[in-house]
């Protein structure tokens, strides 16, 4: 059954273990990737419209390409290809996710762009179809469309579900600017080739699944990391000082989400992570900070309940 307009929610990520290893032949690099869906979400509204468009609103809407270039206007197009029709929609972007931020917002719109249309178009896709067209369109693009926790291994895209015990409770921190997944990625090979290190396989933690399962924020903060991490504050070394003012009001860990700018801290509760946002605020270290918790779903539209544990 088609409809004439169709809402979907999709939420941002966080990576709680990011291990990296040496760049690929196809310059891609080799990860074990321990993605968090976090309760920020975009909506992507897609209805028919004459010929392929996209608008955007939200407090970062004046940085999101409006053009093909767009993720959501590739999805809509790789979905419309597929079923040999065209991509006659407008989609409407309600962006709360930061820009450019390492929170997979980009990889959310095209993971909503591509339920919604579906959905619209009584296209009826299989999931193992849009999981596929999700993996062409970016590495983070899958998890997206599924949500919860996963272990991504290949570049990211290859998911396997990971069992959560809890809520957790979290802060972002939002940077005065943005910066670029590849540069960020660049960068990471320059340090490693200056360091002379090799680059090991990466690997998966036992110690942070287990933490994920049990719910326990406080192994889970023992058990966090980031191999970008050191990328991404070489680029934009004033994240350091953010890191530092979670850390003394009180988060369990601190670190860049992702390729970064944005940051993320584990608090113990919904009372010390408004704590931490507040200190944040007060720092004048960043931008916008917000709390909020974890798991959260996957890409779901909102009059239907949501699928997220259905990888
Ligand atoms: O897959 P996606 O388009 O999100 O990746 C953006 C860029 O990030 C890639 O072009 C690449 O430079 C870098 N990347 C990487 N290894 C990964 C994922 C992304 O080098 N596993």
């Amino acid at each position: 059954m088609s409809r004439q307009s169709v809402t979907v929610r999709v939420p941002a990520k966080v990576n709680v273990q990011l291990a990296v290893g040496g760049p690929r032949p196809d310059g891609f690099h080799g990860l074990a990737n321990v993605f968090l869906a976090v309760g920020l979400y975009d909506e992507v509204t897609a209805t028919a419209a004459g010929e392929l468009r996209i608008t955007c609103s939200g407090p970062d809407a004046g940085q999101v390409p409006l053009d093909r270039s767009n993720l959501a206007a590739r999805a809509a197009l790789a979905l419309a290809e597929r079923h040999g029709r065209g991509a006659d929609v407008h989609l409407h972007i309600d962006k709360d996710i930061p820009v450019a931020g390492g929170m997979a917002g980009g990889s959310a719109d095209a993971a909503g762009a591509l339920v919604a249309c579906d959905a619209l178009w009584g296209t009826e896709t299989p999931r193992d179809e849009l999981m596929e067209i999700c993996a062409e369109l970016g590495s983070d693009v899958p998890f997206s469309l599924v949500g919860g926790a996963a272990l991504g291994t290949g570049r990211g895209e290859r998911l396997a579900p990971i069992e959560v015990g809890g809520t957790f409770h979290w802060v972002f921190a939002a940077a005065d600017g943005g910066l670029s997944t590849p540069a960020v990625y660049r960068e990471f090979d320059r340090l490693c080739e200056a360091a002379g290190r090799t680059v090991p396989e990466p690997e998966a933690s036992p110690v942070l699944l287990d933490a994920l399962r049990a719910g326990d924020p406080k192994a889970l903060a023992d058990a966090v990391s980031n191999d970008l991490q050191p990328a991404a504050l070489s680029l934009f070394p004033s994240l350091a000082d953010t890191l530092r003012a979670g850390s003394e009001a009180g988060a369990l860990a601190a670190l860049v989400s992702g390729s970064g700018p944005t940051t993320a801290y584990l608090a113990a509760s919904a009372e010390s992570a408004r704590e931490i946002a507040d200190a944040l605020r007060a720092s004048g270290t960043c931008r916008t900070v917000r709390t909020t918790t974890a798991p959260a779903p996957g890409a779901h539209p909102t009059d239907a309940p949501d699928r997220s544990s259905a990888p």
